[in-house]
Parts: C-alpha cells; structure tokens; sequence
C-alpha cells in the first residue's frame, strides 16, 4: 500500500508545478515596463534651469504659484504678447504689482522673446 502512494504522488507534484509555474512568473513579466515608466516621468516632471537675470526671482515667484514656470519658458513672445498673457494671469489671480509685472515682462522678452 505504501509504495502505490509514492508512485501516484510524483505524476500530481508534476501537475501543480506546471500549473503554478506560469503563474509565480507573471509578476517578473509585469515589472519590466513599470521600471522603465518612472525614469522618463522623473525627467519631463524635472523643471528646466531657468536663464539668470533681472527679474528672475519675481518671475518665479508670481509665476510659480499655480504651474510650473516652464509652461512660460517653452514659449517665445514678443512684448505685446507678453503683455496680454500677463494681463490674462492677473486677471486668472495672480498677484504683482504694476512693477512687479514690468520686471517679469523684462524678464521674459529678454529671454524668451521672438524666436531669431
Ligand atoms: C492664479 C494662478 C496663476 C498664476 C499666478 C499664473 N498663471 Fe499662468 N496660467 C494659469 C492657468 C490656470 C493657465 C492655463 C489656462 C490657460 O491656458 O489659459 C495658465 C497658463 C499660462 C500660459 C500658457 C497659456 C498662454 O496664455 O500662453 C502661460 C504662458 C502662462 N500661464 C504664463 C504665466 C506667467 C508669465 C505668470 C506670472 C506672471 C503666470 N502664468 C502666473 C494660472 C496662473
């Protein structure tokens, strides 16, 4: 009786292990593209070193409040549009004085002014 046992034992481990095989790699496969995702997050959420100048530490700081001051830094404007997105963000809540703003509309013609 014993030595049947023995024998019909080695055909059902045989079994569960092809069962569970698959199953204890799948999570191996998952990992590879989560490993990959959080490095290229880490470098487009990086902000871009901002050109020193006068006007650079109000224009980070009134700018900075509500998005990121790339969203400003990846454009290229003349004055007068300059103008009209600072008017457009007082009127959305920023908070600068009127010569606050010149600084920050200095600032941004003289580094981010029309494309050459
Ligand atoms: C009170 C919140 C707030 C502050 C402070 C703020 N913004 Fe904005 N800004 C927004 C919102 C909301 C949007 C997106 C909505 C839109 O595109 O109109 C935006 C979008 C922008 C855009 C992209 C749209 C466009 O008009 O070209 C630029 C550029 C911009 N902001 C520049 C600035 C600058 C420069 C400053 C500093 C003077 C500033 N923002 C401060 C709220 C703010």
């Amino acid at each position: 009786m014993k030595k049947q046992k023995m024998q019909t034992a080695v055909p059902v481990l045989t079994a569960l292990l092809m069962v569970l095989y698959p199953v204890a790699s799948l999570p191996e496969q998952k990992s590879t593209p989560a490993q990959t995702v959080p490095s290229t997050l880490v470098a487009q959420n990086a902000p871009k070193a901002l050109p020193d100048g006068p006007g650079k530490d109000t224009f980070v700081r009134v700018c900075s409040k509500c998005h990121s001051t790339d969203i400003p830094a990846s454009q290229h404007k003349n004055a007068d549009e300059w103008t009209n997105t600072l008017i457009d963000m007082r009127n959305k809540g920023a908070e600068a004085s009127d010569e606050e703003m010149e600084q920050i509309l200095k600032y941004l013609v003289t580094n981010f002014g029309p494309r050459k």
